[in-house]
């Protein structure tokens, strides 16, 4: 693999007031779903701390490390990475396979005048199968759906960073994916737990 990693100081510099705001009014619609989630059930969906995320976004912009204004989320849920990418000016979208979460997320998008897309669509770029070693524990390889990037003919090089929370066992496939599709100089910020955030980067 030709990633290295970028050690993250995460000082948490405050946020912008926007992004604590839309953080806040992201998580009462979360609830919601919560309270409710026997009507709409999706066991792949869970969201990442996102105080941590956006401190490590924000950290990102402030470092200046990335090369490029594109970002893209790897199964963005509700959008609220995608938001906090948006908010922190950077041109975000979100992929998500789940047209329920799709809805959700531009209707959050709206309500908050957030400056973002979500597409609905596979993360995987075309020929990502070939990378897992072993498909079994992969709940990204489920999804049928073609490659969100084909539609709008913006491959995963045109991007500057991604981010991703994979499910347990899925994070090196998605290093791999990340390494074989992703262009040189591009960053890879993924959230692996409570406090663990890892950021790497194509060399
Ligand atoms: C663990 S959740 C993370 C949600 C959000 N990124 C967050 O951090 O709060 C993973 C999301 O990825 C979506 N997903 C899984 N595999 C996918 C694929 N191949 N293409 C698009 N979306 C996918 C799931 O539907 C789910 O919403």
């Amino acid at each position: 693999m030709t990633l290295s990693t970028i050690e993250l100081q995460l000082l948490e510099s405050p946020l912008p007031p926007q992004v604590e705001q839309w953080i806040s009014a992201c998580r009462a619609r979360i609830e919601l779903y919560w309270d409710r989630f026997k009507e709409k059930p999706l066991p792949q969906y869970i969201e990442c701390d996102f105080d941590l995320v956006a401190n490590a976004i924000h950290e990102c912009v402030l470092r200046d490390l990335i090369d490029g204004l594109l970002f893209v989320e790897w199964g963005c849920g509700f959008g609220v990475v995608t938001g906090i990418a948006g908010l922190l000016g950077l041109d975000a979208i979100g992929i998500e396979a789940e047209e329920f979460l799709c809805l959700q997320a531009r209707q959050l998008f709206d309500k908050h005048a957030v400056p973002a897309e979500v597409w609905q669509g596979n993360f995987l770029p075309r020929g990502s199968r070939e990378l897992a070693e072993e498909e079994d524990p992969l709940v990204s390889l489920t999804h049928t759906i073609e490659p969100a990037y084909d539609q709008h003919d913006m491959p995963l090089d045109d991007f500057a960073i991604v981010f991703a929370y994979p499910w347990p066992g899925e994070e090196h496939f998605l290093r791999l994916v990340f390494d074989r599709f992703a262009r040189p100089g591009a960053l890879l910020l993924m959230f692996r737990g409570p406090y663990h955030i890892e950021l790497f980067q194509k060399r």
